[in-house]
């Protein structure tokens, strides 16, 4: 997303040297999450908003650094994506499905916004001979699709979401497949910092602390490039390290 003013100071609470790091996740929004806050309406009310769409497009139009070209060269160095079968969590304005929908087998783009979704449906009207489906899902519930994709490709998303569902986000993504490509804000500060006003909800994280998660979550990085996009937009490619049936085994 554009970027904005630098967040809140993060406040280190729940952050400890032995503490599980869904925990501090968890203690650090808890202790900042202000009293009877939505974060889910609120980002929802962002992204439906005509007016965050517009600036959107201007700002990706007119910015030649805008952060898609730059997720573009890390998908297209960490990723086959001719013939594969991808889903894209998080959509909004669907410039990852514009660019590989046509080369990939198969394309899922889900949203949990139906606005989101109608107007990426509307954009992709003029595509239509990409392999693209759209489909409407809450990725902080438990999701089971019965299909395994070649990669999740969650482009900051994860970041706009209750900390406190990581863990499901995460088996989930895990559920769909073997590989994650993330892009994720991330933050020199120790831990993380939560931000409630930008966006209805930004997470960003140290890249210590997407280690830590990612790890705790049974993935192995492959590639980490933190503050690759305009100091701030970080990519990852992970891979599950612990099988899933052992786990179930265990
Ligand atoms: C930061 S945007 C990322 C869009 C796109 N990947 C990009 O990089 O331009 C986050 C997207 O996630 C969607 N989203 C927010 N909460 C969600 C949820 N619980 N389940 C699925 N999608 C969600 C929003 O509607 C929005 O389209």
């Amino acid at each position: 997303m554009p970027p904005t003013a630098p967040g809140r100071q993060n406040s280190q609470a729940g952050t400890s040297a032995h503490a599980d790091v869904l925990d501090q996740l968890r203690a650090l929004y808890e202790a900042e999450c202000p009293p009877g806050y939505e974060l889910q309406e609120s980002v929802d009310a962002f992204y439906r908003s005509d007016e965050f769409w517009e600036r959107f497009l201007q700002w990706i139009e007119q910015e030649p650094a805008a952060y898609p070209a730059s997720d573009k060269a890390f998908v297209e160095s960490a990723l086959p994506v001719d013939g594969a079968h991808i889903i894209n969590v998080g959509t909004f304005y669907p410039w990852a499905e514009i660019e590989w929908g046509a080369r990939a087998a198969g394309w899922i783009g889900l949203d949990n916004n139906p606005h989101v979704l109608a107007r990426a449906g509307a954009v992709l009207g003029d595509y239509p001979a990409h392999h693209v489906s759209l489909m409407q899902a809450d990725i902080t519930e438990p999701l089971d699709l019965g299909e395994r994709f070649d990669c999740v490709l969650d482009l900051s998303t994860l970041d706009q979401l209750d900390p406190r569902k990581y863990r499901t986000v995460l088996e989930n993504y895990r559920r769909l497949s073997d590989q994650l490509v993330l892009a994720y804000d991330a933050t020199r500060l120790t831990f993380a910092e939560y931000e409630f006003d930008e966006c209805g909800f930004t997470a960003r994280m140290n890249p210590d602390t997407i280690t830590a998660l990612l790890g705790r979550m049974g993935y192995r990085i492959v590639d980490h490039r933190p503050f690759a996009c305009l100091d701030r937009r970080s990519y990852v490619l992970a891979v599950q390290h612990v099988r899933r049936e052992d786990e179930e085994r265990s």
